[in-house]
């Protein structure tokens, strides 16, 4: 039913939705305050078309800038926020939500369209009312809403001559049947700016890099716009593996520089899975849901991580990222727990927190894991 949403954004600059179709520079809270207060209680029925589909390309502009917010203002390394004007706090979000989406039902109701000045745009018409429920789906959140495609922007790494922002092309196809990796869930884009903005993965040129339960794709992707050597993109499930490999083509990569393969956690030596060897960098992001993965995953990391790396190498890491959510303690529990178990050393262990779009702050755990041997 929904088209995917495409980015407004061209690469590596903001561009800020505007009022009625005009360029702004104001802050997108400000242009929130003036839809909240003054477009979104006019009557639909009786807004022109022409201003109608202006309030929805703002809309639309704002859904896109609060994505933004999880890979520009999140941990900075030096405390400073460069872009926290062209930012929308989750509050912001909710605060456009509760007074949209009453608008939006009207648009879709198609009310205004019987009036006598609109009466005439047919097809455009019919477009309205998709772009609204679009955004309604959108507004819901992202497990409510139909398939999009995003560009994700992250800043660029530390002595980058070029100071350019690094763009990640990501489908997400939407709810459709049991996977989970359906959307790009919080920890992924925090992984993702960490790696970028503070060289994470020293050296990564020359690092072959595996990432497990991959989702979309963006961790394992950003680290091969960052010059990885190899990356391989590994997941169980059919619909994951295949939106990931539209991402791969989504970003003009292709194989052997990055490849998807499946690899199931639960049968890590079957001929199915991925080939035999091992990678100097493993990375991942949300991936302990079940009490199951945090047995698991361990035996995965001890299966496919390199030996024998040097610390100043960068090689020889597993880099996880995962939210600490207050049903899940237990998962994280045992996996902490296991990975010692096989040897492993946290030797980075970092939370942060992040607000919700659901409202509320979530907690995140980073952790470095070396084996005990080689740290
Ligand atoms: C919560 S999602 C996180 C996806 C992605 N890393 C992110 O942060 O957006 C968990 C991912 O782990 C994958 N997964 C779950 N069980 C798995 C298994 N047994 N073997 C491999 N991947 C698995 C799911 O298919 C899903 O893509």
């Amino acid at each position: 039913m929904f088209s995917p949403v495409e980015t407004p954004f061209s690469t590596g600059s903001h561009t800020m939705p505007s009022m009625q179709g005009t360029e702004s520079t104001s802050a997108p809270g400000n242009l929130i305050d003036c839809l909240v207060n003054q477009t979104l209680i006019t009557r639909v029925s009786s807004s022109s078309l022409a201003s109608i589909t202006a309030t929805l390309a703002d809309l639309e502009s704002l859904i896109e800038l609060s994505y933004e917010r999880y890979t520009y203002t999140m941990n900075d390394a030096d405390g400073t926020n460069p872009d926290k004007d062209a930012t929308i706090t989750p509050d912001d979000m909710r605060r456009l939500r509760r007074a949209a989406v009453p608008w939006l039902v009207k648009v879709v109701a198609g009310e205004w369209a019987i009036t006598h000045e609109n009466e005439d745009a047919g097809g455009d018409q019919e477009e309205v009312m998709e772009r609204a429920a679009n955004l309604m789906a959108h507004m819901s959140g992202r497990s409510g809403s139909g398939a999009m495609t995003r560009t994700w922007y992250f800043p660029a790494p530390p002595g980058d001559i070029n100071n350019s922002n690094i763009a990640v092309r990501i489908h997400e196809p939407g709810v459709v049947g049991d996977d989970i990796g359906f959307k790009t869930w919080g920890a992924a884009p925090m992984l993702a700016k960490k790696i970028a903005q503070t060289n994470l993965i020293p050296n990564l040129h020359t690092h072959d890099l595996l990432e497990l339960g991959t989702g979309t794709g963006l961790v394992g992707l950003l680290c091969a716009k960052l010059g990885a050597r190899s990356v391989t993109l590994s997941d169980y499930h059919p619909n994951v593996l295949a939106t990931v490999s539209r991402n791969v083509q989504e970003n003009a990569f292709s194989a052997p520089l990055v490849t998807v393969s499946k690899l199931d956690w639960r049968d890590i030596n079957s001929p199915s899975s991925l080939p035999g060897g091992t990678y100097d960098v493993l990375v991942g992001s949300d991936l302990l849901y079940e009490i199951e993965h945090g047995r698991l995953l361990p035996r995965v990391v001890e299966r496919f991580l390199a030996r024998g790396a040097r610390r100043d190498t960068g090689a020889g890491a597993f880099h996880f990222m995962a939210p600490l959510r207050r049903t899940h303690w237990e998962e994280v529990r045992v996996f902490e727990e296991e990975m010692t178990r096989h040897g492993f050393v946290s030797v980075c262990t970092e939370e942060s927190e992040r607000e919700e779009e659901e409202g509320g702050v979530m907690t995140y755990r980073y952790w470095e894991w070396r084996r005990g041997c080689e740290v």
